[in-house]
């Protein structure tokens, strides 16, 4: 376990014991090297990593669309379209030469394999996309001056004390939380003055239904089987990708008005407390679907498979100080995203 004081919080910070050494070492030179002051004048630029997933599509409409940027690059990887540039992220040195030849003012790195499930099926290939390439981002931005904003996860803690402050122990029940919590240990051991954003699972207008893990509840409603059972045991707070999108463009503005003012771990969730089964009959009520059929499982999983943190809602003070705060209703938002879904299906 190691503390360190990140921003105004003193964290407690798990890592994997592969990353640890390398980590640390990297975290001695870095806070040398981030005594010198950002210089935030000039006309800013902002590079999302993930502009093509699920949040960097909502990342990519806020950002352009608030009109205080001088440009908005989007990276992808197999979904690089018209307005996304293909960047390779596990490419090391790909990516620091993009980096160095680009200088973007602000990178928000929401680039990852956040399937836990896959993070297990591929540890290699998640470590390196979800902390190799975090810390040789870190770097490559640090070297002249730039700042991250590093997307990571409440997955982060164990999910027996909520609600968890961003100084609060963390203690990740799986290995994707725990890449995660690498990756945050990157981005501010290179950078003391980069921002860690902290979300819940997300919602938002999807590709595929199971591109979210809300938006996939809905294929139980889709076509009902009398076999159908979901959880009601874990807590969650979900938040429509909008609102994410809402709070890093405000934490953007804050970072370039304010520099080291606004450094550290930042946290976000929903304002409603809701289990999977809970989020089903919400959705049935907003889409007027018959619900009767499935049934909540109060119990808690067995310990086999990928662990899930039980109650992972987070104080989200630090931002609420800022006057940062974006909720949409459950039900306005789900409702909003699900309506095609439920169009086609008729
Ligand atoms: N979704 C959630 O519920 C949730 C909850 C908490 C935290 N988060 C965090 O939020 C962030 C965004 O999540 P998301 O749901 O938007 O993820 P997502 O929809 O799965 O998108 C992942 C993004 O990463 C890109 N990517 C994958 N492999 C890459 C590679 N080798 N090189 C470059 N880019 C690569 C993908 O590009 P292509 O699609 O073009 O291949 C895509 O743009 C992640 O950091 C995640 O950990 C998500």
């Amino acid at each position: 376990m190691y503390f360190r004081r990140l921003g105004s919080a003193l964290c407690p910070l798990k890592t994997t014991p592969v990353l640890r050494s390398a980590l640390l070492s990297d975290l001695d030179t870095s806070f040398h090297r981030s005594v010198k002051t950002t210089n935030m004048s000039g006309s800013p630029s902002v590079l999302v990593t993930g502009g093509s997933g699920l949040l960097g599509r909502a990342l990519m409409t806020t950002i352009e669309s608030s009109g205080k940027w001088s440009s908005v690059t989007g990276t992808a990887f197999s979904r690089n379209g018209a307005n996304l540039v293909k960047l390779d992220l596990t490419d090391l040195d790909g990516v620091k030469k993009f980096i160095e030849e680009t200088k973007p003012t602000f990178v928000v790195h929401a680039a990852a394999q956040r399937f836990p499930d896959k993070v297990d099926k591929d540890l290699e290939a998640a470590t390196k996309l979800n902390v190799e390439a975090t810390q040789v981002l870190a770097k490559a931005i640090n070297s002249y001056g730039g700042k991250m904003i590093y997307i990571s996860t409440d997955y982060v803690f164990d999910g027996k004390a909520a609600p968890y402050k961003v100084s609060d122990q963390t203690n990740p029940v799986n290995i994707y939380g725990k890449l995660k919590l690498d990756g945050e240990l990157a981005t501010l051991g290179v950078d003391p003055e980069n921002l860690v954003l902290r979300i819940p699972v997300l919602y938002g207008p999807v590709e595929y239904l199971e591109e979210s893990a809300v938006t996939v509840l809905f294929k139980l409603l889709l076509s009902p089987t009398d076999q159908d059972v979901v959880s009601d045991y874990e807590i969650r707070r979900p938040s429509h990708v909008d609102d994410i999108a809402f709070v890093v463009q405000k934490l953007l503005e804050e970072k370039h008005k304010r520099g080291i003012e606004i450094q550290g771990i930042y946290q976000w969730c929903g304002l409603e407390a809701l289990t999977k089964f809970g989020m089903v009959q919400i959705m049935a009520r907003a889409l007027k679907k018959d619900v009767k059929t499935i049934k909540g499982n109060a119990e808690k999983p067995p310990e086999t498979g990928t662990q899930r943190p039980y109650d992972t809602t987070m104080d989200t003070s630090r931002l609420q100080e800022l006057g940062i705060e974006h909720h949409t209703p459950f039900e306005v938002g789900v409702a909003s995203v699900l309506e095609k879904w439920n169009q086609k299906s008729n």
